[in-house]
């Protein structure tokens, strides 16, 4: 276990504001964590590609670091235990080789996998919970893990029990994933359809790579924590009412009857492509992707998005909610 203080937090948040954590644990045994003593929960950390710091953080963090991946074969499917310290990417890029289906169109996600549950990582018409079957977490009142099965997470829209009456009560330490020996490509999503219907595993993935590099950017050279806000879902009604007033509004119909919105289409309606305050800004090619240049801080940050936010409402009375989880004293 490594015990640091005083940690620069630009090193653990891909959006990269200056700040201090006072305590950061990085542990990789559940024993290890079993035995941290603390007053108030931790914040748990995976690589900080969701998690932004607005300013100095005297609550302990911690990161729990194991990474070991199991693999079990039946006859049709593949099933994984992966530890939560696994890097996402590697993880997809592994079974891509293998030829086992199901986390191909979830290649480029930055990120760990403890992270994935929390708000679901979805992208190109495939969500985490499409191929989970259970999550173990450990829990800080009573110090043991408890395996929760795929229905008990609770698993919606960038959304899960662990960001709702599981937050901040314990660390997921491990997910279980069931997977496919032979498999369908899911390219209904705009940017895949150009493949092929029986395309390839490894072509599906490289088509995914291929269209998140060119849209969004890459945390390592310009900070930032992919989409900012979760794309709003409305009443049928509300849309159609919107349409009227826009009648080029893009809209995606859910199975309960509501309809999702593209917030980075409000956002390009008004005007925020390439916008700064700033350091703080909208990316060029993909409003909603707040990016920082180099030096913004925590309160233009926040001043960056309540803008976006009451502009957003006052065109198309809609408020965007950050998909991001964003930490204060
Ligand atoms: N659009 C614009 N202007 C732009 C970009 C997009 O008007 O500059 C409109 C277009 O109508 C486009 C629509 O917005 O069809 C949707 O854009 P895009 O396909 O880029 O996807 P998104 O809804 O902005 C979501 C996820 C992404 C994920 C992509 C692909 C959320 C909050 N975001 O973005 O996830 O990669 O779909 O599946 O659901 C992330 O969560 O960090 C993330 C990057």
């Amino acid at each position: 276990m490594r015990d640091l203080h005083d940690v620069d937090a630009r090193h653990y948040s891909t959006f990269r504001l200056a700040a201090k954590f006072s305590t950061l644990w990085e542990v990789s045994q559940v024993e290890e964590l079993a035995s941290l003593e603390f007053t108030e929960n931790p914040i748990v950390l995976g690589e900080g590609s969701n998690s932004i710091f607005l300013q100095d953080i005297s609550r302990p963090l911690v990161r729990y670091l194991a990474n070991d991946c199991q693999v079990t074969f039946a006859e049709d499917e593949v099933f994984l235990h992966v530890e939560a310290g696994h890097n996402w990417h590697q993880l997809v890029s592994v079974t891509v080789a293998n030829g086992w289906w199901g986390l191909e169109n979830l290649a480029l996600i930055p990120g760990s996998v403890g992270a994935a549950p929390v708000q679901n990582i979805g992208a190109y018409g495939v969500e985490l919970a499409d191929s989970c079957l259970y999550v173990d977490f450990f829990e800080w009142e009573s110090r043991q893990v408890q395996r929760l099965t795929k229905t008990e997470c609770l698993f919606a829209y960038r959304d899960s029990i662990f960001k709702q009456t599981l937050a901040g009560k314990g660390v997921i330490v491990a997910v279980g994933f069931r997977l496919k020996r032979a498999g369908q490509p899911k390219l209904s999503y705009q940017g895949l359809d150009h493949l092929p219907a029986d395309a390839s595993i490894d072509a599906v993935f490289q088509a995914v790579i291929a269209v998140r590099q060119s849209k969004l950017p890459d945390p390592q050279q310009l900070a930032n924590c992919g989409s900012f806000f979760k794309n709003p879902v409305v009443s049928a009604s509300r849309y159609f009412a919107l349409q009227s007033h826009f009648p080029n509004i893009p809209g995606y119909k859910q199975s309960d009857g509501q309809v999702k919105l593209a917030a980075a289409w409000l956002l390009d309606q008004c005007g925020f492509k390439g916008a700064r305050l700033g350091d703080i800004g909208c990316y060029e090619k993909q409003p909603l992707v707040l990016v920082n240049h180099a030096a913004g801080t925590g309160e233009q940050l926040t001043e960056f998005v309540g803008h976006l936010q009451a502009t957003v409402l006052a065109k198309f009375e809609v408020m965007l909610e950050p998909e991001v989880r964003m930490y204060r004293e």
